[in-house]
């Protein structure tokens, strides 16, 4: 049995994706799950929101063994091996991260070369496209994580279509306005093609001891992210793009053709309309922890404190939901 693994992902830049699975990683660790995370991002944010730089720069040095994802899937990559079992850094007691790598950019060429070769059947193409998906189950089992959240960059490259093969569920942050709605249009049926295209590849599958996954990339719903709300923008700007989104998704991303759907705050599609953390995003990423385990230590006092107390409860609420869409069971902490 394979480990779920769900992605966060959105073709729209800066919508909230890595602040997403850095948060919802905590609260699930919180709520007694074991968590492997991944930074499939070339940019490394996620990487860089858990560890401070004194730690990056020992797990980064300038030679050429870097113990990221790039360091799993190099060997396979320069055609002299196949994956190997990536370096699980700890981040919390039931937390371990696969580092993010730059270098990981330099793969798109090769993962958009072998796409085509795994229609013929050749074994080696279907590894190079599978290899995110066993990285992480490899890391998974060695952890005994019960669930995989994967951090992606904002685009539809073929990393990201080798990493979205290697997502069970997708859960996918907008922002409340037209780009994010633009970016559902493009996202709806690049999924689509991709999970049929992945279908007739894993049937010319020629080797019998070659596990891999089943791209079902099934989404699990969507987050309103009220970050990206600007001040002096008059509210009912981003209610019209908001009052838009269950359409959109319901068209767009679940292919449905006249679809007739509740608004957002009804909508059982909908996870959260996220709120904007306001100063305490800044001193959580000071204090590199989730902004629900702030103290006053940390600067959160007062009523500061109070909307701490407020952000455990949103987080908390959205983390069960996306356990329960992901048929994960509750752990016996909650
Ligand atoms: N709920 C929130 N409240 C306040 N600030 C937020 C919230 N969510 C995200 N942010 C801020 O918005 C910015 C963009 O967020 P983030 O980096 O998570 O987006 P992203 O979608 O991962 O971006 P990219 O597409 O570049 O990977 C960050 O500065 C982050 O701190
Ligand atoms: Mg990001």
């Amino acid at each position: 049995m394979s480990v779920p693994v769900i992605a966060f992902f959105n073709n729209k830049a800066g919508v909230g994706k890595t602040t997403l699975v850095y948060h919802v990683a905590w609260m699930m660790s919180d709520l007694g799950h074991t968590v492997l995370v991944a930074d499939l991002d070339p940019q490394g944010n996620l990487t860089t929101a858990f560890l401070d730089a004194d730690r990056l720069e020992e797990l980064w040095p300038e030679d050429a063994t870097t113990p990221t994802i790039h360091g799993a899937i190099r060997d396979l990559q320069r055609g002299v091996g196949d994956v190997v079992k990536p370096c699980l850094e700890p981040v919390g007691e039931n937390l371990a991260l696969i580092l993010g790598d730059m270098a990981l950019s330099r793969c798109e060429d090769a993962f958009s070369q072998v796409w085509p070769k795994c229609l013929d059947g050749d074994e080696r193409a279907l590894r190079v496209i599978s290899a995110f998906w066993r990285v992480l189950q490899l890391g998974a089992r060695e952890r005994g994580a019960d669930v995989v959240l994967v951090d992606l960059g904002p685009n539809l490259g073929a990393i990201n279509r080798a990493a979205l093969i290697a997502s069970d569920f997708l859960v996918i942050p907008l922002g409340p306005d037209l780009y994010s709605l633009q970016g559902l249009r493009n996202l709806g049926p690049t999924l689509r093609v991709w999970r049929q295209e992945w279908r007739e590849r894993l049937a010319r599958n020629p080797s019998g001891d070659l596990e891999l996954p089943t791209g079902a990339m099934q989404p699990l719903g969507y987050i309103v992210m009220a970050h990206t709300m600007r001040f002096g923008e008059p509210v009912h700007v981003y209610e019209k793009w908001i009052s838009r989104i269950p359409a959109t998704y319901y068209r767009a991303v679940l292919d449905q053709r006249d679809p007739d759907p509740p608004p957002v705050v009804s909508d059982p599609h909908c996870f959260a309309l996220l709120r904007h953390y306001r100063s305490l995003m800044p001193m959580a990423q000071e204090a590199r922890k989730p902004i629900f385990h702030l103290k006053p230590a940390d600067g959160a006092m007062g009523s500061l404190f109070g909307a701490v107390r407020h952000a455990w409860q949103d987080f908390r609420t959205l983390t069960e939901r996306i356990l329960d869409q992901a048929r994960i069971a509750r752990t016996k902490v909650t």
